[in-house]
């Protein structure tokens, strides 16, 4: 195999791949769910565990050292604590972690350490049960609740808490949300919210990075956090004294294209160089005539040639990415 490495044009060194397992979840979240119908890629299109574990030993050969299982919700496919035990064996990785929406953690959170995954990042937009119900669609929080403690109990660590701030939904609960980071060891971060596909979601419900951080700073004072090697884009900080931390995510109001180090696989196998655009090559076909592992890499060097310097979100203004969150993974 050759030892090619995935330097794109800008110089980047890519090392960090997403991999969405499935586009189903078992929430309905108003900001990642489509207004219209959109149907579900058929089972037959989607990878299967044998595939992506190829997928994934390859990219090792060409320099991923990181990679993330996302969805949709990756613990509603069948299989998938065997899948992640099989890929946690994969030499070269050095990080390998999963984001959930915490809905099945309580039940599995035992199974997912013995797979041999350490961290977890869980989607949780209020602490609210009732408005939880509103933005997801289901009456799961204290299930989602219990399974983060439980997680925390057992050693996962640190347990990234997402939290996507939304003009008039959870806007007055920001505050309360980064106070956790004082009492638990969390890491709560805040995502600025990414306009893609079709869903329910007015673009002057965004929140941005600056009154995001203004409100939370009310709280107490925001000491900033060194960055560490593998950090990835959030601006880290810590209240005093607090036994976690908060991060802020910026797509929007301040781009990090410049230090983007990821290339994103779909469930049906396209790689996709940069969340904000719809170009993506194609990983499937070739897999699935039998091609040579040489031609798979000839495909993740091309994602990497066309990995954009930059995306063209900004406020107000949608990238026209086509493709649904739930389809990719964040
Ligand atoms: N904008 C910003 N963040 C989003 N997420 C899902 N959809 C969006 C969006 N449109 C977040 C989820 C998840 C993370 C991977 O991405 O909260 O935690």
């Amino acid at each position: 195999m050759p030892n090619s490495k995935l330097i794109d044009r800008c110089n980047r060194k890519l090392n960090y791949l997403r991999i969405s397992i499935t586009d189903r979840c078992n929430l309905k979240c108003i900001y990642c769910v489509p207004y219209d119908f959109i149907p579900k890629v058929p089972h037959k299109e989607i990878l299967s565990y044998e595939e992506i574990l190829r997928i994934v030993r390859i990219s090792v050969h060409l320099g991923i050292s990181k990679v993330r299982i996302t969805g949709g919700e990756p613990l509603v496919r069948k299989g998938v604590y065997d899948f992640l035990k099989r890929l946690t064996k994969i030499e070269g990785l050095l990080d390998i972690s999963l984001t959930t929406n915490g809905v099945l953690l309580k039940d599995n959170i035992n199974k997912i350490k013995s797979a041999g995954i350490k961290r977890i990042n869980i989607s949780l937009d209020t602490l609210n049960r009732k408005k939880f119900k509103k933005i997801t669609g289901y009456d799961f929080f204290n299930q989602i609740w219990e399974g983060i403690e439980l997680a925390q109990k057992i050693g996962f660590d640190p347990i990234k808490i997402n939290v996507v701030p939304l003009q008039g939904v959870n806007d007055d609960e920001l505050q309360d949300i980064a106070a956790l980071s004082i009492e638990y060891p969390f890491h709560i971060r805040f995502i600025e919210y990414m306009p893609m596909g079709t869903n329910q979601m007015e673009i002057d419900s965004h929140l941005l990075f600056p009154e995001i951080k203004k409100r939370i700073g009310q709280l107490g004072k925001l000491i900033p956090v060194d960055k560490g090697m593998n950090d990835g884009p959030s601006e880290r900080f810590k209240f005093e004294s607090a036994r976690g931390e908060i991060g802020f995510i910026h797509p929007i109001s301040r781009h990090f294209c410049n230090t983007c180090n990821r290339l994103r696989l779909t469930a049906s196998g396209q790689l996709r160089p940069c969340l904000m655009s719809d170009v993506q090559v194609d990983l499937k076909t070739p897999l699935r005539k039998g091609c040579s592992d040489d031609e798979l890499i000839e495909v993740f060097l091309k994602a990497a040639s066309l990995k954009p310097s930059e995306h063209n979100l900004s406020v107000g203004h949608s990238a026209g990415v086509s493709a649904q969150m739930c389809a990719i993974g964040g």
